[in-house]
């Protein structure tokens, strides 16, 4: 059976841009019977970015419990957290020795901090840059060579990543036999159409997100706070150019994706249209905010589903793990 497999950086909380990119068309692939997912929290990734303990660990229940509060089929998928398969570390270190430095001195996210250092050259250019950060693709790679994943659902600004896996697990494949499978990422367009407040991409690092399970009064104050022109209300207005149109037709039909096209070809007050947005918001979040609350407070049913989930992925890890071993040269000293 195909295997599908992606994983959610647990650092800070799930926002509408998550939902609609990543989020949503996950829990719909969760439930398809022909292929087998996992999905898991990537909470070793989170410690590259965020060393704060009390964040990490907030972060880690609050991605499970969204997950869970919107309906991911944990009995069709296996759901997971990678700090429960220690298996992936062991992998992590096999496929380090097969790669390349040069393969990660090309990774985005290095080059980026690298550049930023040598904007200023008074420092030294790996300032802030961690054996973590630069070894990061290669974390990522063991999660996915780890369950033989050939589809891998990833935003755009994964998909270096991804082509790094396939050559490390070539390399490997190439000097040990074929073990691993070269896996493809699957870009959801979707994922980077959502904006945030400021009318930028929705995003934490720009700090324009709005929450997706934010209470209620918090919501409403969050979308009259997003950016809009300041044409009168009686003036045409075009949808898209327009913040408050493109989230709404992120959520939205088609048809009332159209009608509301039309209102904005009439004239439509920007209270009005931001009072509107808040409520059909909140009319599709409610119910699983109601879930999510719930389910915040019952963090040890939230790890009992994921240790749950650890054991089924073990059933993988654990001798695909053995067998990599062996490749190697890793056996019991005398059975030959
Ligand atoms: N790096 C990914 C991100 O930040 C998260 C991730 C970690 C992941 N391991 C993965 C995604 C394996 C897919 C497969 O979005």
């Amino acid at each position: 059976m195909e295997i599908t497999l992606t994983g959610i950086t647990t650092t800070g909380t799930p926002h509408l841009g998550n939902y609609v990119g990543a989020i949503l068309p996950a829990i719909e692939a969760s439930r398809r019977k022909d292929v087998q997912s996992f999905y898991f929290l990537a909470d070793y990734h989170a410690l590259v970015k965020c060393q704060d303990p009390a964040l990490v660990h907030r972060s880690r229940l609050e991605v499970a419990a969204t997950w869970l509060a919107l309906g991911l089929d944990v009995e069709n998928v296996i759901f997971y957290a990678q700090t429960d398969i220690p298996e992936i570390l062991e992998l992590t270190w096999i496929i380090t020795c097969v790669t390349a430095k040069g393969l990660m001195n090309r990774a985005h996210a290095y080059k980026a901090a690298v550049a930023e250092n040598m904007a200023d050259p008074d420092k030294d250019p790996d300032k802030g840059v961690t054996m973590g950060l630069f070894c990061y693709p290669i974390l990522m790679a063991a999660d996915i060579l780890m369950f033989k994943a050939s589809k891998v659902p990833v935003g755009k600004d994964q998909t270096q990543h991804l082509e790094m896996a396939r050559d490390i697990a070539a390399r490997f494949n190439h000097l040990y036999g074929e073990h691993f499978v070269l896996p493809e990422a699957v870009v959801d367009e979707r994922a980077s159409v959502l904006v945030g407040l400021d009318g930028r991409k929705m995003s934490k690092s720009y700090g324009n997100t709005i929450p997706l399970f934010e209470p209620e009064k918090a919501l409403r104050k969050l979308v009259m706070r997003i950016k809009t022109n300041s044409l009168p209300p009686e003036a045409p207005k075009d949808p898209g150019t327009c913040t408050l149109f493109q989230i709404y037709q992120a959520f939205a039909t088609v048809a009332e994706t159209a009608a509301l096209r039309e209102r904005y070809a009439q004239g439509i007050a920007w209270g009005e249209m931001k009072q509107m947005l808040f409520e059909y918001l909140n009319g599709r979040l409610s119910e699983p905010r109601q879930r999510y609350q719930e389910l915040m407070q019952a963090p040890d049913h939230i790890e009992q589903i994921l240790k749950r989930g650890a054991v089924r992925a073990r059933e993988y890890s654990m001798p695909f793990l053995e067998e990599l071993r062996r490749a190697v040269g890793i056996q019991p000293l005398g059975h030959g």
